[in-house]
This record gives structure tokens, sequence and C-alpha cells, in this order.
């Protein structure tokens, strides 16, 4: 899945407007969905885990037993896309699923939830017996909590022979999108209903009953009935259509032909009424987008369709394996809450990441798209023909298609340099998350993923990024070449098997030998200490003995580290370093410490150690070596690797906040920004200054940081008006793109004259003659700063906009509220916020509204004013994400923490899930008055020096 965790950063945008759109349709539905829920309530599966269970009987356990491999499954479905006399969508179906024997048996165990069964001859199922009788049924159920349907035999089943079961069932096309589902848009002013499928990772059985795990492949044969106007589409070619009428109705049935053989989170199936564009015919591969006719028309699928052939094909080079199938379709789904899904021939993807906006030029939208297909499409060889046996290995799916993926995109827009800043930049963002003592390993232990909920938590940023980061670094120790090969071999020998990822270790081990590459270590051993254990180590060099130490790397002082790990959290490190600008050969640390002589250095020497972010580790030196490289950087700032730029702005940022170094050191390494035009080195000091505005925004030690900031970033500002020929023309290089929205971000909140102006200038032009012309990437920007810098006539246009669009630009629209700096304006947003008919989405509108230096105390005060109606009006997160990321995030006195406290008083008995709200709440507003008691200081003086001086 393309789940929206391995978008990085610099596309969040994109994703936010899509997650806001989704959202949109998910809450104007709300209603809906919750009639359905409390329908539904006794069948769906309970996520909370009795824990005094104790698992007795054999349908007790999560997993399957080994006595039964299923061979083939025949399905027919029929979705009915209108509503019955109760006001539900239905689908019925039946299957039947051949399977064999492995082991003696007199039961049998297949998923299902949330299917009615239809009885035959008083069962759930019918058996029958390929090779010979069948034992008769005993008793038949559904096992609820684990997801069974269970059939009790009379007599065992016979080792190696082979028999079908057969089950009728039905169930509800829901708008939550898990199974069989049902996703509404709108065309022609006409509401149209498409049903669609997402069975990754436990929903198949939602659909239909089956041995719902990955390492249980099969064949599918998928039959579809639906109504004359519509397409049905599956993860095969069409094998045939027949005109059928059932109870009256006209119905077409369409069969597909055989799948290869695969799991089952891999079908999918489409009923809609959509158009689509296809490649040329005679291609090997028919690759056709699909979506609704309105979009297809509009050429937005025309981007997608241009560029999945030639990703297609750099794949095939890459895994030297041809695409196995007759055709991809790439089909949009209204809402779709998944980013994207991988299904084999069938991909599935939220409207953004596949349909490219209106304007031609705006290469953001397209670099979303990109980024999408080529993922996914690289799971059609990892992941979809070689699986992984168990979800516990998820990490190794999703990081290899996360790391192929920036290849792919390199391939398909070259021009981008896509593939220089997106993995560095995931990199030490998800160094963030891995840092927490609250991570996890890569893989974790395959009994600490069996049930649903769990597997379905492993779908986070860890799983994605760190994921790819490791690939990354295991690519640059082994070589590109050799992990090509090594991979290449693995897939040929594992097609359409299941593997764990000590198969791919061994290829590529027997690639590493062939090439006579000399590691210090077997691939094996090494990457086990990436994988088998959480975080990643701080490198200490200190340049003056050339000592080198490792230690796990933690983000915070107070966490108690109380999860062991067989390796004792040490890592083999590959170290990449440079003296003077000079590459010096690769130095691996297999200790805890060592001593490199290579490292001590002369007195006007400098080192900068992981070069280009090729490892996962953060480094830090001794003081001497940090003054060389802050006086390099502001003499000669090019001689660094500008990836190293940042990773130096990140550590030292990351090590001042644990007092590791000054927060003077990190302070100064900022001086130099007034030389710096990259994006990579403005993006991460963007990142880390952020807090500072926050936090100090209300104090008076904000003057002397506005100042210096705006010192750094005017030169950068001024660079960018004479790039873009006074803001005329976009910047050709796509880096500059990012980088000219964190200026105009950055200027504008600083209060540089000349950014507001811009912005207002360009906002009233949209104001007054309707079209828009502000680049998306800069819009949300663009508005806030417009409103910001305005008054009501500003936002009532803003606000007039968001009432008439339920677009993708709601998200920056919405956002742009919560920028105003007039209290009577905010007091309003507030309690429009309130009512849930005019503002969907609250909890982002408030958390927004906490980065306002005017908005923070009054939502402060709304929040204490309102939580009853805030609890009401909606569900216990709303209260978690308003009090912890959102109110408390910039509270920062005695008198703040006193309220806090005085609240959480109030709220006791109103309190949902634990208490644990509250005490994080408070922990956030104590860090942050400690931070400001030992900063403010330090920082104030150094600021004031540095102001002062110039
Ligand atoms: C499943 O469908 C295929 C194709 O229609 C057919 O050849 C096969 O016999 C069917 N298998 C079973 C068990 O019904
Ligand atoms: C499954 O359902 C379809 C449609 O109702 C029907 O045509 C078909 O005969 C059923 N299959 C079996 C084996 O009963
Ligand atoms: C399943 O059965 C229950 C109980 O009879 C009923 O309320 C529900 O609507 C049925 N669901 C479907 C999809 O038929
Ligand atoms: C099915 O019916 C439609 C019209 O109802 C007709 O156009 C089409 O040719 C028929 N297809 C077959 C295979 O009979
Ligand atoms: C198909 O046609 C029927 C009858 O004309 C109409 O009610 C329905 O909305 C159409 N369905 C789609 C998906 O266009």
């Amino acid at each position: 899945m393309g789940n929206g965790f391995h978008v990085r950063k610099g596309v969040a945008l994109a994703s936010l407007v899509a997650a806001l759109a989704a959202i949109v349709v998910i809450i104007a539905l709300s209603v809906r969905i919750a009639q359905e829920k409390s329908r539904n309530a006794g069948t769906l599966p309970s996520t909370a885990e009795p824990t005094a269970f104790i698992p007795k009987e054999p349908w007790d356990h999560y997993r399957l037993p080994d006595t039964i491999t299923p061979i083939s499954y025949n399905v027919t479905f029929w979705p009915r896309l209108e509503p019955d006399d109760n006001d539900l969508y239905l689908f019925t179906g039946n299957c039947t699923v051949v399977f064999k024997c492995t082991r003696e048996t007199d039961l049998i165990l297949i998923h299902s939830i949330e299917l009615n069964f239809t009885l035959l001859d008083g069962f759930h199922a019918r058996l029958t017996g390929l090779n010979g009788p069948a034992p008769s049924l005993k008793k038949t159920w559904l096992e609820d909590r684990t997801e069974y349907l269970v059939v009790q035999l009379d007599g065992p089943l016979q080792v190696n022979s082979s028999y079908e079961l057969f089950t009728e069932f039905a169930g509800e096309l829901s708008l939550i999108q898990q199974g069989f589902y049902r996703s509404v848009y709108t065309e022609d002013g006409v509401e149209k209903v498409i049903a669609a499928t997402q069975m990754q990772p436990t929903h198949a059985r939602k659909a239909f009953p089956c041995f719902d795990e990955p390492a249980l492949k099969a064949v599918f044969h998928v039959t579809l009935i639906h109504p004359q106007n519509t397409t049905a589409l599956s993860n095969s070619i069409t094998s045939g259509h027949v005109n059928i009428t059932v109870d009256g109705q006209d119905l077409i049935r369409t069969s597909f032909g055989p799948t290869v053989i695969m799991s089952t989170y891999l079908l999918a199936f489409v009923v809609c009424d959509y158009g689509h564009i296809r490649t040329e015919p005679g291609r090997s591969v028919l690759i056709r987008v699909w979506a609704s006719k309105t979009a297809i028309d509009k050429g937005k699928g025309n981007y997608a369709l241009e560029k999945a052939p030639p990703i297609l094909a750099f794949y095939e080079k890459y895994y030297n394996i041809s695409y196995p199938l007759e055709k991809s379709d790439q089909i949009a789904i209204p809402g779709f809450g998944h980013g994207a899904m991988e299904n084999w021939g069938l991909i599935t993807y939220t409207e953004p990441a596949l349909l490219q906006g209106l304007h031609e030029s705006f290469y953001e939208e397209k670099e979303v798209v990109v980024a999408m297909v080529s993922h996914e499409l690289a799971h059609m060889w990892f992941g979809n023909l070689v699986t992984l046996r168990w979800w516990n290995d998820l990490w190794l799916n999703e990081g290899f298609a996360s790391y192929v993926s920036n290849l792919g995109s390199d391939h398909a827009e070259p021009t981008w340099e896509l593939n220089d800043f997106i993995a560095p930049e995931e990199i030490l963002h998800v160094m963030d998350e891995d840092a927490s003592c609250f991570s996890h390993p890569l893989s974790v232990k395959e009994e600490e993923a069996r049930t649903p909920h769990e597997i379905e938590f492993l779908f986070d940023s860890i799983t994605y990024k760190k994921g790819a980061a490791v690939l990354r670094m295991l690519s640059h120790f082994v070589t590109e070449a050799v992990l090509t090969k090594g991979l290449q071999t693995y897939l040929k020998e594992f097609q359409y098997k299941n593997t764990v990822p000590k198969d791919l270790w061994k290829h590529l081990q027997m690639a590493v030998d062939e090439a006579g590459i000399s590691l210090p270590r077997p691939v094996e051993e090494i990457m086990n200490r990436w994988v088998l254990q959480m975080g990643f180590p701080l490198i200490t060099i200190d340049t003056r003995t050339g000592n080198v130490t490792q230690k796990h790397y933690l983000s915070s002082l107070e966490c108690v580290m109380d999860t062991p790990s067989e390796f004792n959290y040490s890592w083999f490190v590959p170290i990449t370093w440079m003296k003077n600008g000079k590459e010096e050969p690769k130095y691996w640390l297999l200790t805890k410490e060592d001593t490199n002589t290579d490292m001590a250095l002369g007195s006007s020497d400098w080192l900068v150690a992981n070069i280009n972010l090729t490892s996962f580790f953060r480094v830090n030196y001794d003081a001497e070596n940090w003054e060389r490289i802050i006086s390099k950087l502001n003499s000669r700032h090019q001689d660094i690797p500008l990836i190293n730029r940042a990773q130096i702005i990140d550590d030292a940022f990351n090590l001042a906040d644990l007092g590791m170094v000054n927060m003077t050191l990190a302070l100064r390494i900022t001086s130099y920004l007034d030389k710096e035009v990259e994006y990579m080195p403005w993006g991460r000091a963007d990142f880390h200054l952020k807090n500072f505005i926050d936090i100090l925004h209300s104090r008076g030690i904000y003057g002397p940081l506005q100042a210096y900031l705006r010192n750094k970033v005017t030169p950068l500002f001024q660079h960018f008006r004479e790039l873009t020929l006074n803001w005329t023309k976009s910047p050709a290089r796509h880096s500059d793109m990012y980088n000219q929205m964190t200026v105009i971000k950055l200027a504008c909140k600083l209060e540089v004259n000349d950014c507001t102006q811009l912005t207002t200038t360009w906002f009233r032009e949209w104001m007054n003659n309707s079209t828009n012309k502000i680049r998306p990437s800069l819009k949300k920007e663009v508005y806030c700063s417009a409103v910001a810098a305005g008054g009501v006539e500003e936002w009532d246009f803003i606000w007039s906009m968001y009432k008439k669009n339920i677009t993708s630009e709601v998200g920056d629209l919405f956002y742009a509220l919560s920028c105003t700096r007039q209290p009577w304006l905010i007091n309003r947003y507030l309690q429009h916020c309130l009512d849930q008919d005019k503002v969907y989405g609250i909890h982002h509108a408030l958390i927004w509204m906490s980065h306002n230096p005017v908005g923070q105390p009054l939502l402060w005060d709304f929040v204490r004013a309102n939580w009853r109606s805030l609890i009401e009006n909606d569900r216990c997160y709303f209260l978690k994400d308003i009090l912890i990321s959102a109110a408390t995030d910039s509270l920062s006195t005695e008198f703040q923490y006193k309220q806090l406290l005085q609240l959480k008083e109030e709220l006791k008995e109103h309190l949902c899930s634990g208490d644990e709200t509250f005490e994080e709440a408070l922990k956030t507003v104590e860090a942050n008055m400690k931070w400001i008691e030992r900063y403010k200081k330090e920082v104030h003086d150094w600021l004031i020096s540095e102001t002062s001086e110039k």
C-alpha cells in the first residue's frame, strides 16, 4: 500500500490536500457511516483483546493451522449499486474453494467476518471430495473474535486429497473502505456509486470466505454480475460477457481469466461507470487509466498514462523479469483513504495520486502521480510476485517499494533529480521517529503481529521510510549493481512463492561473493542489527584522537530503555567520510568503541562523516571539528556536499536539544544561511527554527530572533525574486520549487515587507478577477500570508471559496482561515468550528490555530470555555488532538501549567480512554517550560550579540 506514510514532507502539501478531501467526503458521509457502524456493531471485530483470554481451541488462535492449502477459488459477486428497501447497499456472492489437505484434520478454519451465510442443508458451507467422498459436516459456526467460519467434520480429511468447499453469502457494500465497499461521487449533478475493494491486509475475508494469509497463495477465477451501463474490472483480463436477466433485471455477467498464483490481499474488483484511456495496441502489456468520464474527458489521466509505461519498462529491466500479466489497470477511487493499493493488475489510487489537475504546468501535482505510480508498480515484483511469508516483515515489502520507487520516479522524470533529495529528506525525517523510546524494530516478532489490529499497526513510517533507508545503505555498501544482481536471482528463485528476509540476504551474499566485494561481516549479520533492533546509533568522532564511538540515539533524556536487544544496541556501521573535502576510504565501526588514526586531524583540517547520508546514523564531533565546520560553512560552504549541509544543521539542533552540544552552536551553524540558496539545508533549518518561532513568539526575545532570521532569509528571498524574473516565472529546478515555498513561508512569517506585499498582490488579483493563478505549491502559504496581513474582506473571500468548493483545494483554504490576526475573526472562526454543519475537520482548524501567535491564547481560552461541546460534538480523539497537539504545543508558563491542571480536574469524569491525554499534555508544557528556562538566556544573549554587531 502506498498509504501516504511514505510520501515525504515536501509532498505533504499534496497529501494533506488529499487527506482533507478524503476527510470532507468521509465526514459528509459520517452520519451514514455511523448508522452503518451501529448496525454492524455486533459483527465488527473488537480491537481490544480481553487481557485474560487464554486460547484453548484451534479457532481461538489468530493464525491458521497448517492442515490445509488452498489451490483455487471460483468467486462470483453481484454488487447492488442501488439501495434496497432498508436503504442498504448489499452484495451477494458465492465461492468455491478447492483445497488440498496437507495434514490430517477433522476441522476446517476459513476466514470470514461481516458476512451472512445462506444455510445449505442447515450448514454454512457444503463440502465435496474430489478424490473420493468427503466426511459429512458435524457443526458449523462463525467465530467473530478470530474472524473464522468454523467447519467441524464427522471424520478426517485425507492427506493429499483435494476437496471443494462451497459457500453462499451476502454482505454490505459499506462506505468503510475494507473488503468490498462502495464509494460515491457526483458527476453532472448525478450521484454515482462505484463498488470497489481493499483487501490489504486482512479485509479479503470481509468480501468472501478465504484462507486470508499472504503465504496461502492460490489462483482466482472472478465473475462479476453488474448493471448493463457499468464496467467490471478485476486483476485479470476479461474473458467473457453474457447478458442475463435476474428477477426481471437486465444484467451482464463478466468473467475474468484465471489470475496468476497470488495472495488474497492482492485480489481486486471494481464495478463502475467510468471512462478510460489506454496504451496503443501491439505493446506486450496493456496499460489503462480509469476515472470518471468527466475526468478522462478533461485529460486528467493523460499524465499517468504517459508515465506508467516507461516506469513499468524500467522495472522489467531492473528486476530482469517481464511483467507477468497481460494488463495493468490504474484506477482512481473517489475519496480512497489508502493512498494507493498495489492489487496485481488493478491498482487503486486516491484521485490526486493518479489524476493530474487542470494546469499543465503544475509539476507538483505530477510529482505525486509519478511517486505513487512508481511505488505501486515496484510492488508488482517485490511484494506481488515474491511475497513475504508474514506481515511481521512488511518493512521489506514496503521499504523496498519505497526505495525502488525513487529510482522509478527518477527514470520517469530525470530532470527533476528526485532521487537526490527525496531519500535524504525522508531519512532525516524518519530518524526523528526512530529515535523515540516507543519505536519498534523493522521486523517485529511473528507472534507480535497476529491480530488484524496488530497488523494494521505496522503500516507506519518506520516500515516505509526506515525500511527504504536501510536498503539504501545496503545498496551503498554492496554497490547498486550487486544489490540488483542479488535481487534478480532472489526474485527468480522465489517467484509465486513466499520468503523471509533471510532468503534475500542469502542471494545478496551470493552476489557479493561473486563480485569479490569484501565486507567485514556477512550481509545477514550486518543487516540483522539494523532490522531486528529498533533505533540507530549516534556516532561520535573525536578528531583530536581518532576515537570513534557508537551509542543508541534516543531523542529524550528521560527515555528509559527497557526493551532489551540481543545485539545490545550496537550496530555494524559503514562510515563514509571526507577530510578537507576529499573522500577517504570507507571505515566500518564494528564495536562500541574504536580508534581510526586516519581520523585524527591536524589543526586546520575538517572532517564530515556520512557523506550524502548513505548510512543511517547521527554524528557528533569534538568541539574543534564543529568550529572548523562552521568556519568552512562561512567561507566556502560548497566544499561540504549539499546533503551534508542539511545533515549538519539537523544533527546540531537535535544534539543541542539533548544538551550534547550548545544551543548556540546549532544557531551559529545557521549563520551561514545568508549565503545558502539550496532547498535541503533551508528545509531543515525551517523545520528546526519553526519550534523557536512557535515557542518564542509571544516573548520579548522574539524581536531579536525575528531580526536575526530576517537577515538570513532576505538574501534568499532576493535570490528567488531574480531567479523567477520578479516572480513571473517558475524556477527551472524541481528543488528550487520547494525552496521557493520555504522562502515565501519563512519570509512572510517573519514579516519581510516585500513578501507580504507580494502575496497580497497575488491574492488581490485572484479576488478581483476570479481566476486563480497562484501555483498549487504556493497556495497554502500565499493564502495564509494574505489573510494574516488582511482583514475581514480577505477572510470572507476565502470563506466563500471554501463554502463553494468541495475540491482538492479545500485544505489550503481551510488552513488559510486560521491565519488571520484579527481577534474577532479568530473568535468567529472558532465559533464556526463548533458548528459541525459549517466546518468539517474541526481538529485540523484548531491545530493550525495553535501556530498563530494571536490565535493561540484565544484558542486556549476557547478550549477551556467550550470543552463540553467539544466532547459532545465528537469523539474522544478530538480532545486528544486539541489538547496535546494544539493547545499545549506552545504553552510554556507556570500559570498555563496550572490552568491545564485545573481543566484536568473539571474534565476528570468525561475522559474517555485512560487519562494519558492530560499526562502527555502536562508533560509537553513542562518540557516547554524547561526548554525556555534552559535556553532563554543563552539564546537571547547570542541573538543580541549577533544582531547588534551587524
Ligand atoms: C472455476 O472456473 C473455471 C473457469 O470458468 C472453470 O474452468 C473451473 O472448472 C471452475 N472450477 C470450479 C471448482 O468450479
Ligand atoms: C453462484 O452465483 C451465480 C450468480 O447467482 C450463479 O450463476 C452460479 O450458478 C452460482 N454458483 C454455484 C456453484 O451455485
Ligand atoms: C445479516 O443478518 C443480520 C441479522 O439478520 C441483518 O441485520 C443484516 O442486515 C444482514 N446483513 C446483510 C448484509 O445481509
Ligand atoms: C447485451 O445487451 C445489449 C443491450 O441490452 C446489447 O447491446 C448487447 O449486444 C448484448 N450483448 C450480448 C453479448 O448479447
Ligand atoms: C444505470 O442506469 C440506471 C437506469 O437507467 C440508472 O438508474 C443508474 O444510475 C445507472 N448507473 C450508473 C452507474 O450510471
